[in-house]
């Protein structure tokens, strides 16, 4: 079973688009064996709905944010998930000085799987709503290459 956790600052724009995104487009392609979840490094917004703005460009594509609530991430993400997914270089650095020494977690920037290796996606939550469709751009295609990679052996 592979566990794959979305992390972003605030856990209502782009962790739930990428988790939402990447649970449909993993299921479209047949991936089994397959969990997803999303977090925030920040403690913002627990217990909170996505962004609105989030929620109607993803429905726009035909994603189901509404369900999804906000939390933070812990020291037991580190063991629970096989992957943890950094949206930009920020929540990397909280990730890894959050991360106990023995955690067997894979820990990288979500875009490195989008063929931009270093690129990161951008917080939306400041900008307007066309900020929240260069995001889905980002996450659909790093999702993708996401899944043609958890089809690889030992990956
Ligand atoms: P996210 O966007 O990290 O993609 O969920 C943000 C949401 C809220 C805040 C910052 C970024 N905030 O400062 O409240």
């Amino acid at each position: 079973m592979q566990r794959i956790l979305f992390v972003c600052l605030g856990n209502i724009c782009r962790s739930p688009t990428a988790e939402a995104v990447f649970r449909t487009r993993a299921r479209q392609a047949g991936l089994g064996g397959i969990e997803v979840d999303s977090a925030g490094t920040g403690d913002w917004h627990i217990g909170a709905p996505p962004d609105p703005r989030a929620i109607m460009a993803a429905k726009a594509r035909q994603y189901d944010l509404s369900d999804l609530r906000g939390r933070q991430v812990t020291v037991a993400d580190f063991y629970a998930f096989s992957h943890i997914m950094a949206m930009d270089r920020q929540n990397l650095t909280a990730l890894q000085a959050l991360a106990p020494a023995d955690s067997k977690a894979q820990l990288q920037l979500f875009l490195d799987y989008a063929g931009t290796n270093g690129a990161e996606v951008p917080d939306p939550y400041f900008g307007g709503t066309g900020g929240f469709d260069h995001v889905l751009d980002l996450i659909e295609t790093a999702s993708d290459g996401l899944i043609t990679a958890l089809r690889q052996p030992n990956s």
